[in-house]
């Protein structure tokens, strides 16, 4: 039997240097990049083997980005949760955002916790929105919640208390650059990584059915013979 590509998850790089090519500022990136976002979700949705879509929109580490920036990354997060959500809702897709939210403005998180309330009764696709995450921070985060309840720490126990407890079957990462980033670092230990040239406001559905493709056709073994 082959791969299924149940949880797909993407880091999604290039979006400045796409914006350079263009000789256009690196916030006309982040807005094309949007619209890709927008294209693969909906995409996701409608693809008979794909349940989950993780998709790593802002980084712990994404704050020492020029205030310029950081501010538009948020004004865009907040246009297009507003504008968007009528797209998850016709798509039957389920919205969660996973990271660390306390560190965004009251408004934003509250137009976040919208989002997720609104779309609870969807049943197709389980969207998460990585947003100020890191893998570490949650891990930690996870390793403190156990504590904190007095309960003990097993690999069972701490997968649940992750924000995103899902195992990753197939990690891409757009832009040409290979590493993780500290993303999904605990859920991704037996994915397949695929990486690609490709910036990713120039990323199509077309590119991710040919690297399901390919992916289907790898054998994994989780450490078997
Ligand atoms: C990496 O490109 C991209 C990001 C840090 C942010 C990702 C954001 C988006 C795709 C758009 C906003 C998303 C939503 C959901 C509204 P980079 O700036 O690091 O590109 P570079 O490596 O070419 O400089």
């Amino acid at each position: 039997m082959s791969n299924l590509p149940r949880h797909v998850a993407i880091i999604m790089d290039g979006n400045g240097r796409w914006a350079q090519q263009q000789e256009q500022p690196r916030v006309k990136g982040h807005e094309k990049g949007a619209e890709v976002v927008r294209d693969i979700m909906t995409f996701a949705s409608r693809h008979d083997e794909i349940r989950s879509l993780t998709l790593y929109a802002f980084s712990t580490e994404n704050w020492k980005r020029p205030k310029a920036e950081v501010e538009f990354l948020m004004k865009l997060l907040s246009r297009y949760l507003k504008k968007e959500q009528h797209v998850y809702l016709e798509n039957n897709v389920r919205f969660h955002a996973i990271g660390d939210l306390s560190r965004f403005s009251a408004s934003l998180q509250k137009l976040i916790r919208q989002t997720e309330e609104k779309t609870a009764h969807c049943t197709g696709l389980h969207h998460h929105l990585a947003l100020n995450y890191g893998a570490k921070d949650e891990i930690l985060r996870a390793v403190k919640t156990l504590q904190e309840d007095g309960l003990e720490l097993t690999e069972e126990a701490l997968n649940s208390a992750l924000d995103a407890p899902e195992p990753v079957d197939l990690l891409i990462r757009t832009g040409g650059d290979q590493r993780l980033s500290n993303f999904l670092l605990w859920q991704a230990a037996y994915a397949e990584l695929f990486f690609t040239r490709t910036l990713w406001p120039d990323f199509t559905p077309r590119e991710l059915q040919s690297i399901i493709d390919r992916f289907k056709s790898v054998e994994r073994r989780f450490g078997g013979l």
